[in-house]
């Protein structure tokens, strides 16, 4: 099995913002809950090591950003955040997002993030407000880049063209995406990601796991380019899903050492015409 990491991870850009992210990062969603930064810091030094220094946070995340935060204390080298504001029924007005990012900021220990993300698109006040108060914090120097999760293609027009009346661009759509579950493929995320030139961050790249072959095609298929390339199943379906578009920049989760290795070792090379054609009809 190869795990190590033969080349820098490659740099993809956060649509016309003007950062760049390594292709792959690690999603953190389970930092924090029962794990400490004991646990965690190792984790981390090892994404950092390996050049996946992206960390995909929320401040739903319980424990999460305070987690980060530590981390970033007891690892000081550079280290990229993202994190999310969840616009909630109850926060209304401009002043309770304030509070919010102001919130985030404290438990990372930053005067700023390197992406702010609305979390998802249900809100009471509308995307339009959301995306007053996101220009906002860009404008601040509070958030380096900002954009949204979970908004399909219409919810991502209506961001771009308002974000864009304050001179900030729409940076990325955080949404689910994988060799198992391809929605963004068909219900035009994807495809308005290339039309805005914003980038895609992919969650739940390996399905929450799913790294055990269930005896369907897919995971046989799977297996099998493993096998023959001495890769791992995730590295394979990472790669994969790095190999759509150069737009896309995958979070697996890890909170073991073996895992952020691994994952940071599924760049850096390609797939075969043949294997890609194969895992385009198993995954279908
Ligand atoms: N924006 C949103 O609404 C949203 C929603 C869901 C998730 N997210 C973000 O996306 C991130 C990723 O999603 P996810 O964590 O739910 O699912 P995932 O990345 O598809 O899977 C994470 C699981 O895979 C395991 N794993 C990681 N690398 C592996 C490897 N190389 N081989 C085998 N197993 C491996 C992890 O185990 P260990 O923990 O044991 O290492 C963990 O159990 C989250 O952490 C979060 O930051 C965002």
């Amino acid at each position: 099995m190869t795990s190590a990491v033969e080349a820098p991870l490659p740099l993809r850009p956060l649509g016309r913002s003007g950062v760049d992210v390594p292709a792959l990062g690690v999603g953190t969603n389970r930092w924090g809950r029962g794990r400490g930064a004991d646990q965690l810091v190792p984790v981390f030094s090892a994404a950092l090591d390996a050049g996946a220094n992206l960390f995909d946070t929320a401040e739903v995340y319980l424990g999460s950003e305070r987690t980060i935060g530590a981390c970033l204390r007891r690892d000081p080298r550079p280290a990229l955040v993202v994190t999310k504001f969840a616009p909630y029924p109850t926060r209304l007005s401009a002043r309770s997002f304030h509070r919010a990012l102001e919130g985030s900021l404290a438990r990372l220990g930053r005067d700023s993030v390197d992406l702010y993300l609305v979390h998802f698109p249900w809100s009471v006040v509308g995307i339009p407000s959301l995306m007053d108060r996101l220009a906002g914090a860009a404008q601040v120097g509070k958030a380096r880049a900002v954009g949204v999760s979970n908004f399909s293609a219409r919810q991502m027009r209506v961001a771009a063209e308002r974000l864009d009346r304050h001179g900030v661009p729409l940076a990325a759509n955080e949404v689910q995406f994988s060799v198992f579950h391809r929605d963004p493929e068909r219900n035009g995320v994807l495809a308005a990601c290339r039309e805005l030139d914003v980038a895609l961050i992919a969650y739940r790249p390996l399905a929450g796991g799913r790294n055990r072959s269930d005896g369907s095609a897919l995971d046989r298929t799977l297996a099998g380019i493993a096998r023959a390339r001495k890769r791992t199943v995730a590295q394979v379906a990472l790669n994969w899903l790095l190999g759509k578009d150069e737009r896309i920049v995958a979070i697996p989760g890890a909170t073991r050492v073996e895992h952020a290795r691994e994952n940071a070792g599924a760049a850096g090379w390609a797939l075969t015409d043949d294997e890609l054609s194969a895992l385009e009809s198993s995954s279908a």
